[in-house]
């Protein structure tokens, strides 16, 4: 009998189910099968990312929503329109980033059962857990630029201290998983959705990605 110091949470964590030295089609797979946090057990699938292994920027969003827990594709709902409606008038091809998300299971609670899913904000916890297989990602792609796509995505890669509000269309370096990282926060595009006055918010993601597609240049 041993005594418990740690709750069984402390314990979360994907590191068992990525792979050594696997490109990303071996990751995917490999994280498809996933336990490394309870999230799989509500969510569909794993929605890894996608997008070339040779992409010059990566885009991190927070979780996979309703569709793309339908889809098993990173933005495909209603934020991805958005997002990829910005990148394109910031002059960045959709096509041509790696976009991915910090936690790979959607987490979602109902109303009322068989009600449609809502989602949920995923724990720092969670996104700790899940951070192996966004770290595997970043050592496959090595983009030239990581566009953070809000708070818990800004809280995983940068700290919980993180605030999009300060940090957004500022040009970032920091070592994230023992590389050096130039990143570029912005708000979430569902944010956007979210807003009062959407246009605004809309061009206030638009200005931070030309921050971005600036460094591409
Ligand atoms: N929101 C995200 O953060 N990621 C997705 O893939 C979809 C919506
Ligand atoms: Fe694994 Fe991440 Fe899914 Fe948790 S959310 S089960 S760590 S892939």
């Amino acid at each position: 009998m041993s005594s418990r110091t740690t709750s069984p949470e402390d314990r979360y964590t994907a590191e068992p189910f990525v792979p050594d030295g696997a490109d990303l089609t071996a990751l995917r797979e490999a994280a498809a099968g996933c336990r490394g946090c309870p999230l799989h057990r509500d969510a569909t699938r794993t929605v890894f990312g996608e997008g070339a292994a040779d992409a010059r920027v990566m885009l991190v969003g927070e979780q996979p929503g309703d569709q793309e827990d339908r889809q098993g594709r990173p933005f495909v709902g209603p934020a991805g329109q958005v997002l990829d409606r910005a990148l394109a008038q910031a002059g960045i091809d959709p096509g041509e980033a790696y976009v991915t998300n910090a936690v790979k299971h959607f987490k979602f609670t109902r109303a009322e059962p068989r009600k449609r899913r809502i989602h949920k904000a995923p724990t720092l916890r969670e996104a700790a857990a899940c951070a192996p297989w966004l770290a595997a990602e970043l050592a496959v792609v090595e983009p030239e630029l990581i566009v953070v796509l809000g708070a818990t995505a800004g809280k995983a890669l940068l700290g919980s201290s993180f605030k999009v509000t300060e940090a957004r269309g500022t040009v970032l370096e920091r070592e994230i998983h023992g590389r050096p990282e130039r990143l570029v926060p912005t708000v979430h595009p569902s944010s956007v959705l979210r807003a009062d006055d959407r246009e605004a918010a809309y061009q206030g993601l638009v200005a931070d990605l030309d921050v971005a597609a600036r460094l591409l240049r």
